[in-house]
């Protein structure tokens, strides 16, 4: 291994650094007339100063610090943090699906044309006269729904297992301005195909905006780009998908990893009942951690080139302005949002509460406490217990709330002014949730921060089983149906 002074320095106080199954004195330099040979001295110059296949702890660490994406990541880590089921390796895969959306993005924008009349024609011919053209696109299809569902596990992971607490939290701001990121880039190239579905997804997605008081017209037309879903929202939306979002995915994601880095890695989970490690046990990152990484990137990927190449993406006949299907959806991560539309005041269901729901959520780790342990999943054992019934909770009330409200607005059509469908069945629910917490608090003895978690785990079963609703049960005039009869 041949080394310049300054690496061999650094080099040398690495590996005196690395008390864990390392060598004591470092081993001598090989002399520099052992030069290898001349390919191995072109990678090496270009990529790698160390061996290629590390095999002691020393080499491992020299090839952690010496290589671009790898010394990014620390050279040793808690053992604990490393166990699959502590993340699931859910941060790690969103970044794999951003990047394999990133590669068949590009890939697709050599063919695609953002314009109304050729948009929908630009996707058939990727279809059906690009090599390897409908893998792209349904590749692409899928890492796009699978974020969203990954990136909500991943947020889910972290908030269960207290991970955004100090010195986390802002990392948690972070993380939720990305999740609303993604959401945009899903949204916005949901109207790219330009065909009925995604035509009339976007109606009603920037229809809801209109509800909002004052502003809510200057909102749906700026979202729109004028008044009308049209070439001008179709040029918007391509430019915001393929530039303005993957540059703020870029920038932020970079500071969400070295934040990461920042506070010591993620969240250190307690040590294995029965055993009492105060100081935790580290690991080479390399191989440990980077072959559970390599191994699950490999599993995503082909998760999504299986999905893309045997289901594929879905493409309706061209958008038709004049013909809207019924019913009518939103893009299936804002039917939560189209099914509270159905139960409440359009200003409740559309500003109110996820007005209430984001502002709850990015503040989050302000209000809840950093001196309380973090790092087991749902924090305890009475936290998973509180949680368990929450779970069951959720599960019940919601379908049950939504079969009663609709039963009772088929007998009163009329009553959905700001009383009968805002101020009562919020400050219902608002009082039914407050005394449902109080009984779990007292029951399990549940701390604040697990009485925030019980909180917490309600209203997303809730949201949930909203989203699920309006996905498979909600048929012509948005009336509830079964979900083989839609
Ligand atoms: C583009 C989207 C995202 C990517 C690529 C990403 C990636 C990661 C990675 C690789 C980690 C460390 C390992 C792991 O926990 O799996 C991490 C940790 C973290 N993420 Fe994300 N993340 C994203 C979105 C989010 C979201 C939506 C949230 C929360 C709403 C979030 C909050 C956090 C926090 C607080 C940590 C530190 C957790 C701990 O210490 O246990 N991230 N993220």
């Amino acid at each position: 291994m041949l080394l310049r002074r300054g690496q061999r320095f650094r080099y040398n106080r690495l590996v005196s650094r690395q008390p864990q199954g390392a060598a004591t004195s470092p081993p001598p330099l090989p002399p520099p007339s052992a030069r290898p040979p001349l390919p191995r001295r072109i990678w090496q110059s270009m990529i790698l100063r160390g061996p290629v296949v590390p095999t002691t702890d020393r080499d491992r660490a020299f090839v952690t610090e010496h290589t671009l994406l790898l010394h990014l990541r620390p050279v040793k880590l808690p053992a604990r943090t490393i166990r699959f089921t502590h993340t699931f390796g859910l941060g790690g895969s969103s970044l794999v699906l951003i990047t394999i959306l990133a590669v068949t993005g590009i890939l697709m924008m050599l063919a695609y044309q953002p314009a109304p009349g050729l948009a929908h024609d630009s996707i058939v011919t990727i279809e059906n006269g690009v090599l390897f053209g409908p893998l792209v696109r349904g590749v692409h299809y899928w890492s796009s729904s699978l974020l969203v569902v990954v990136l909500v596990l991943h947020a889910s992971r972290v908030f269960l297992t207290g991970g955004y607490h100090g010195p986390r939290e802002f990392n948690w701001v972070v993380g939720v301005s990305l999740l609303v990121i993604v959401l945009a880039n899903a949204f916005t190239g949901y109207l790219l195909p330009w065909d009925q579905l995604s035509y009339w997804a976007i109606t009603i997605s920037t229809g809801m905006l209109g509800y909002v008081p004052w502003i809510g017209a200057s909102l749906q037309r700026m979202a729109r780009g004028g008044a009308d879903i049209g070439a001008d929202t179709l040029i918007l939306f391509y430019t915001v998908h393929t530039s303005i979002v993957p540059a703020l995915l870029v920038v932020l994601m970079a500071f969400h990893f070295w934040r990461v880095r920042k506070a010591g890695g993620v969240v250190v989970p307690p040590p294995l009942p029965g055993r009492v490690d105060a100081e935790p046990e580290k690991v080479m990152f390399l191989p440990h951690l980077l072959m559970r990484e390599v191994s699950l990137a490999l599993v995503i990927t082909a998760a999504v080139v299986v999905l893309g190449a045997a289901v594929g993406a879905p493409l309706g006949a061209p958008a038709n302005p004049g013909m809207s299907p019924n019913p009518a959806k939103a893009p299936w991560y804002f039917l939560g949002f189209q099914e509270l539309l159905v139960h409440f005041h359009p200003v409740v269901a559309i500003v109110v509460i996820p007005l209430a729901g984001a502002i709850a959520l990015v503040l989050l780790p302000y209000f809840t406490s950093d001196d309380e342990p973090a790092g087991a999943w749902f924090l305890s054992d009475r936290g998973w217990r509180a949680a368990r019934v929450a779970v069951l909770a959720g599960l019940v009330l919601t379908p049950a709330a939504v079969v009663a409200h609709e039963a009772v607005s088929r007998a009163w059509p009329g009553a959905t002014n700001w009383l009968t469908a805002g101020v009562v069945p919020l400050a219902a629910i608002g009082a039914g949730v407050f005394v449902f917490l109080r009984a779990l608090r007292a029951r399990f003895a549940l701390t604040k921060n697990e009485t925030v978690q019980t909180g917490v785990v309600l209203a997303a079963v809730a949201f949930a089983v909203l989203t699920a609703v309006g996905i498979w049960f909600r048929g012509p005039g948005m009336s509830l149906v079964w979900p083989w009869q839609r």
